[in-house]
């Protein structure tokens, strides 16, 4: 998986989090510990996190006239990871060469420093997802730790049939106002939706049609999984969300929060709605995390979380909320990182999908997982992913509209455009 992933454009931190000169970020991605930067001209650079002379961390170097000095001898390097100044060296102009360490080519698009991690010769275009395409002021972009496998993070998000259960109730608990309490149609909302997945040449798109109080009408929701792990949620009304699930290791996975609005900038207020955490980011605080094995990593870790039982009132879940946990985020932070026999037994980071016993409504996690494996057994034969060559298929959105169709193909070949967002 790692291979395939080092195929893609990873998300690794935020545009907002490194400016000329500041202080550089402990990153760990696909179990690489990295370092990121900006340099005096505004260049990101994610390279090594260890210096080659007598391996210390960047981290604590001085971020200096184009390039990170390490702070023990004065080796310099800059965002590509080339040694630029080697002061306690008296050849200094020949050895420098030998003294480069891993710097990955970064972009930047949708407030977001993105990182290459893969073979030179195959780098693709960044993905055409929409909110990368949008400028800064448009999209709300977070970040924060999650302690389990990414997949299990991926799996939650294409999980609709969770939804009505773990969910429920959160919107009042919140007092939120009505455009952002889109889950359902106007009216009773009917708890059991029938779900179709159709793949398409990004992942696949997941139908999910429920009753409405008019027997001649459905209301659909429209939401998409975009390989490798990216998720475009539908809304019946603003804004547009989804999560792209980043590895850091085996054990913990980068959330990557957006919510986006292709039309205009979003307002002061609805940036302080989003920041009362009832969706998506959840309430979260900045915080240098220490992961199992000591490397420390600038993050953002959830307020709640499984050091305080997530704030879980057991009186709260008895006056109806399901969980007695406040925040969509929160209540799947809670249940993933608790799925222990499927995160795996540490170390070797075994995964026992043996046990689970999965049924019709997990028809999206089935589908992805046979997508991703085959995905795996195409590049071990020499073929890469199609979704690289051709980044435009990651042009599509999630919706939500009421239609008199009652079946999935039948709605797609009438309004394919408005339902796929193309
Ligand atoms: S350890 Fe970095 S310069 Fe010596
Ligand atoms: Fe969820």
């Amino acid at each position: 998986m790692g291979t395939l992933f080092r195929r893609f454009w990873l998300p690794a931190m935020l545009s907002s989090e490194v400016e000329p000169d500041s202080p550089p970020r402990r990153l760990r991605i696909l179990g690489e510990d990295l370092v990121g930067f900006r340099d005096s001209e505004g260049r990101t650079g994610i390279i090594d996190a260890y210096c080659p002379h007598k391996l210390a961390q960047l981290f604590w170097g001085r971020n200096e006239e184009c390039g990170l000095r390490c702070p023990y001898h004065g080796w310099k390097f800059d965002v590509s990871g080339n040694c630029v100044d080697l002061p306690n060296v008296e050849d200094a102009a020949n050895a420098k060469r030998k003294m480069g360490i891993t710097g990955y080519p970064t972009r930047e698009a949708g407030g977001v420093v993105w990182v290459y991690m893969g073979p030179k010769d195959k780098m693709p275009d960044l993905p055409a997802l929409e909110w990368a395409g949008l400028p800064v002021e448009n999209i709300d972009m977070t970040r924060w730790l999650q302690c389990t496998n990414w997949l299990q993070g991926l799996e939650g998000e294409i999980d609709s049939s969770h939804v009505s259960f773990l969910h429920r109730v959160t919107e009042k608990d919140y007092e939120l106002p009505s455009e952002f309490t889109s889950y359902g149609p106007p009216g009773p909302v009917d708890g059991a939706p029938s779900l179709t997945v159709r793949s398409t040449d990004y992942g696949f798109v997941c139908g999910s049609r429920r009753r409405t109080v008019n027997p001649d009408e459905f209301f659909w929701r429209i939401t998409h999984w975009l390989v490798p792990f990216y998720s475009m949620i539908a809304n019946h009304r603003y804004p547009r969300t989804g999560r792209a699930w980043v590895p850091v290791d085996d054990y913990n996975v980068m959330t990557f929060g957006y919510s986006f609005n292709a039309e205009r900038a979003f307002t002061e207020h609805e940036r302080a709605v989003l920041r009362k955490g009832a969706f998506f980011p959840p309430r979260i605080a900045p915080a240098a995390y220490k992961l199992d094995d000591g490397y420390i990593i600038d993050t953002w870790i959830g307020e709640a979380n499984a050091g305080n039982d997530f704030l879980m009132s057991r009186d709260v879940q008895r006056k109806g909320n399901y969980t007695g946990i406040l925040g969509v985020n929160e209540q799947d932070r809670c249940i993933q990182e608790s799925q222990r026999s499927i995160a795996g037994v540490r170390p070797g980071g075994f995964v026992d999908r043996s046990r689970e016993k999965l049924v019709a409504s997990d028809v999206p996690v089935i589908t992805a997982r046979k997508t991703l494996l085959k995905m795996i057994a195409d590049l071990e034969n020499g073929i890469e992913p199609p979704q690289v060559t051709d980044p435009s298929v990651y042009r599509v959105h999630g919706t939500a509209i009421l239609s008199r169709h009652g079946d999935f193909d039948g709605l797609l070949a009438e309004s394919r455009a408005e339902v796929m967002g193309l």
